[in-house]
């Protein structure tokens, strides 16, 4: 394991098809100001909206609501939200929804009572939150970001063409509590479910393509990629089966909330790249990921080929008799391209909408991160882009 390190994730987690009975012991925790964030009306058409308010009401909170908050969230939302929850003087937030939700409900958070613009203090600059921040609960509807137990908020400006992730380093920003029933999640749309599927596998990549040494956090991983690898395939055959949608939400929670990383340098490209993708194209996150996750993959296996060769292995089944590193490798990646097309996952960029003329952009939108198996330099990220398209 690399270096010293803590580890504490205080998001208490209630899982399963009776969740959300432990709601109303966990409200009653916090005052009784409550602003219920939610997005576009999904929640209200398949009941989630009714159960979580006949709650709310029998614990006789005052509710003020945030609605309408949009797949990958943007900054003049979340300017409008923390004038409500302001005007409310809210105690507590109450997320319900999927990663853009929480995530948004986060920046509120940590807005609420800044007298900064949250834009640029906590993604221009970076900054921790120098205020007092409200305790977040989530009630998850959606499954691939990890939202619902790290301290993660990412928000798109899109007149700047910037969509910038923050993960506090304080770990109360992270949800208190979330509420996980496998079954709020067959409602979604099946592309919804197969992003949503291939950005947990990609969380747990980012997190294993670094570092030479026999780590612990990489054994993990690979065992939450083989469980992703199945039950993404068994919810991909048959959408309604409870157990692979189960096994998909517990595994989503595990693949980013700090668990992973402990110990261990990581990578982030894909997102990096994924994200000013988004920015351009406001694209659905987990497609951004998988457009692009190839030709990045192909570009760097060279300076990490051990370690793509050890994936193809223990995760892909790969026989490894007679075969040189690269060859090993090179089959892995073949493997992993089969699977994200059965899935039915976004390919390339046009798909998205991304053009040739948006390249330059893109790639200035990119933060470059030094974690993984090669720096890339902006003329890299471009020549990768170019591969995407
Ligand atoms: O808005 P509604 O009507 O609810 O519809 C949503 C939305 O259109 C729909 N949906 C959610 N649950 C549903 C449902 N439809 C039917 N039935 C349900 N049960 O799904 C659509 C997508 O929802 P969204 O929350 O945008 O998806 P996701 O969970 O993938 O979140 C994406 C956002 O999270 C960020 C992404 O960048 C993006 O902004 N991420 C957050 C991370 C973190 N906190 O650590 C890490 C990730 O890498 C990611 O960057
Ligand atoms: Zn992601």
């Amino acid at each position: 394991m690399l270096g010293n390190f803590s580890f504490c994730n205080p998001t208490k987690l209630y899982f399963g098809d009776q969740a959300l009975q432990n709601l109303g012991d966990e409200l009653d925790r916090y005052g009784k100001n409550v602003v219920l964030i939610y997005g576009g009306g999904s929640i209200k058409i398949n009941g989630i909206y009714d159960e979580v308010t006949a709650i709310l009401r029998e614990k006789g909170k005052a509710v003020a609501e945030i609605s309408g908050v949009m797949p990958n969230p943007t900054v003049d939302k979340l300017y409008e939200g923390v004038a409500i929850a302001r005007a409310h003087h809210a105690d507590f937030l109450l997320a319900v929804g999927g990663g853009s939700v929480c995530d948004y409900a986060k920046a509120v958070s940590v807005s609420v009572h800044c007298d900064e613009d949250p834009w640029d203090k906590y993604y221009l600059r970076f900054e921790e939150p120098t205020c007092e921040t409200l305790p977040v609960g989530c009630v998850l509807t959606m499954v691939g970001t990890g939202s619902e137990m790290n301290a993660g908020a990412v928000i798109t400006n899109p007149h700047a063409h910037l969509k910038i992730g923050h993960v506090f380093a304080d770990e109360k920003i992270m949800p208190k509590f979330a509420i996980l029933n496998p079954n709020y999640t067959l409602t979604l749309p099946h592309r919804q479910m197969a992003a949503g599927i291939y950005d947990i596998f990609n969380h747990i990549c980012e997190q294993y393509f670094s570092g030479e040494d026999d780590n612990t956090s990489d054994d993990l991983s690979e065992g939450l990629m083989r469980s992703v690898i199945d039950a993404g395939r068994a919810a991909n055959r048959d959408p309604q089966n409870y157990e692979a949608r189960s096994n998909l939400m517990w595994s989503a929670t595990w693949a980013l909330n700090t668990l992973l990383s402990r110990g261990k340098s990581t990578d982030w490209m894909v997102h990096m790249i994924g994200q000013s993708v988004g920015a351009y194209t406001n694209a659905t996150h987990g497609m951004t990921l998988s457009a692009v996750s190839l030709p990045y993959y192909r570009y760097i296996l060279p300076y990490g080929v051990k370690k793509f060769a050890r994936f193809a292995v223990r995760v892909w089944d790969v026989d490894p008799a007679d075969k040189s590193d690269e060859q090993i490798a090179g089959e892995g990646l073949a493997r992993m391209e089969s699977w994200m097309k059965e899935l039915g996952l976004a390919m390339n960029l046009r798909e998205l909408g991304a053009t040739e003329d948006m390249i330059d952009g893109i790639a200035d939108g990119t933060i470059l991160l030094t974690g993984g198996y090669k720096t890339l330099s902006r003329d890299e990220v471009v020549l990768i882009l170019k591969e995407c398209l």
